[in-house]
């Protein structure tokens, strides 16, 4: 089944979908499995009050990123429906304009009204969505009470719903609602106050805004007509990046850190990149580095490589490690930006290196090692920006 989901086999999808939201047998191992992978899809979840005319809106962005070629989940929470299993007559009745294109799949949810319940039920099912190879999955909820908070949190981009005529309650709507939006709509702009309802965001968003954060744009739209949606959606997808940006930031990349490859120890290079270039990957460049006695072969790897490294003669290095450990893995490199700052940051910190100095090697790289005793017990090789 997991096999047909990630194909994208629309049946595959609709018995994992069953399967998630019943939490029965299997579901636990289903959901490890699709969480293996990393999804790029962008999950977008559309709250506001009742009548603010989400349903529309959703299909507009639907269409939207159907025109793009996106292939689309879209979960409808839906507090009144006391269960899941007769809502596909009800998802066809309200997705009419897409129902029948087969690269939407629209599912209705009820809302188990216990906190925490809607959450994991909800981001069950849009986990096994991206992994059928979603582009973007669209949560929309009817916002009322704990949904709109908890469908934030699932979320990577969070579109508050808001039409004319709210007045003064933009300013008395829940605490906490107004704070959690990534990116406001005023739907049904075409109406009496819509500028009024957009100035009143755009004001309060004045108080708290910090400099360094996502400041939520305004966007005004109709959603019966489609007017406005293009450039809803592009705020969207624009602080999706935003997010996933700060994201990548956090995980080290703002200190210029990647990794750079792993050393495979091997007896023969060219015995073992047959694996290798029958995975698909190829030897971009093959270089004997003559004072390591060594012999490598750099296969790229997304953003990463795999070297092969076999020895020039017995007593080396690396011929040493394979007859005490066999073939294997025998390094794992990350590159720095700043490769003379951390070989003295990490010296001064006591950490046990195992080159006496910054060296230049294969490729006219600089590098230095550092002593499993430090790392977890890998060797770690810490190598310069080329
Ligand atoms: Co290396």
């Amino acid at each position: 089944m997991l096999e047909r989901l990630r194909a994208g086999d629309v049946r595959a999808l609709a018995r994992a979908v069953s399967l998630v939201e019943d939490g029965g047998a299997g579901a636990a191992q289903l959901l490890a499995a699709v969480r293996v992978h990393e999804s790029h899809a962008v999950r977008i979840g559309v709250t506001g009050p009742p009548g603010a005319g989400k349903s529309t809106l959703v299909e507009q962005m639907v269409r939207w990123l159907r025109g793009r070629g996106e292939r689309v989940g879209v979960v409808a929470v839906d507090p009144t429906s006391p269960y899941t299993g007769g809502a596909l007559l009800g998802d066809r009745i309200r997705m009419q304009g897409i129902a029948d294109d087969e690269g939407v799949y629209v599912r209705s949810m009820a809302s188990r009204g216990a906190m925490g319940g809607l959450s994991r039920a909800v981001g069950d099912v849009c986990d096994v969505l991206a992994a059928s190879g979603r582009g973007a999955i669209v949560i929309e909820t009817v916002g009322v009470g704990q949904d709109e908070v908890d469908v934030a949190r699932l979320a990577d981009v969070t579109v508050l719903v808001l039409v004319p005529g709210m007045g003064d309650d933009v300013q008395s709507m829940k605490a906490g609602v107004m704070e959690m939006a990534d990116v406001f709509v005023v739907n049904k702009s075409d109406r009496e106050g819509a500028d009024r309802v957009a100035a009143e965001i755009v004001s309060m968003q004045g108080l708290g805004a910090a400099s360094d954060r996502w400041v939520a744009p305004v966007v005004k739209t109709v959603a019966t007509t489609g007017e406005g949606v293009a450039e809803l959606m592009e705020a969207v997808l624009r602080c999706a990046d935003a997010k996933r940006g700060a994201q990548r930031k956090g995980s080290g990349e703002a200190r210029g850190l990647r990794l750079d490859h792993l050393g495979v120890a091997v007896k023969s290079i060219a015995a073992a990149k047959g694996f290798y270039e029958a995975l698909g990957m190829e030897v971009a460049h093959e270089e004997t580095v003559e004072f390591e006695q060594v012999k490598t072969a750099m296969l790229p790897l997304g953003e990463s490589r795999i070297e092969l490294l076999e020895p020039t003669v017995e007593d080396s290095v690396i011929g040493k490690f394979l007859a005490k450990r066999g073939e294997g893995l025998h390094h794992i490199a990350v590159q720095v930006e700043e490769i003379d700052a951390m070989f003295a940051k990490l010296k001064a910190d006591g950490v046990r290196l195992a080159s006496d100095a910054v060296r230049v090697g294969a490729g006219g790289h600089r590098y230095f090692f550092v002593h499993p005793a430090s790392t977890g017990g890998v060797l770690l090789e810490i190598v310069g920006e080329a």
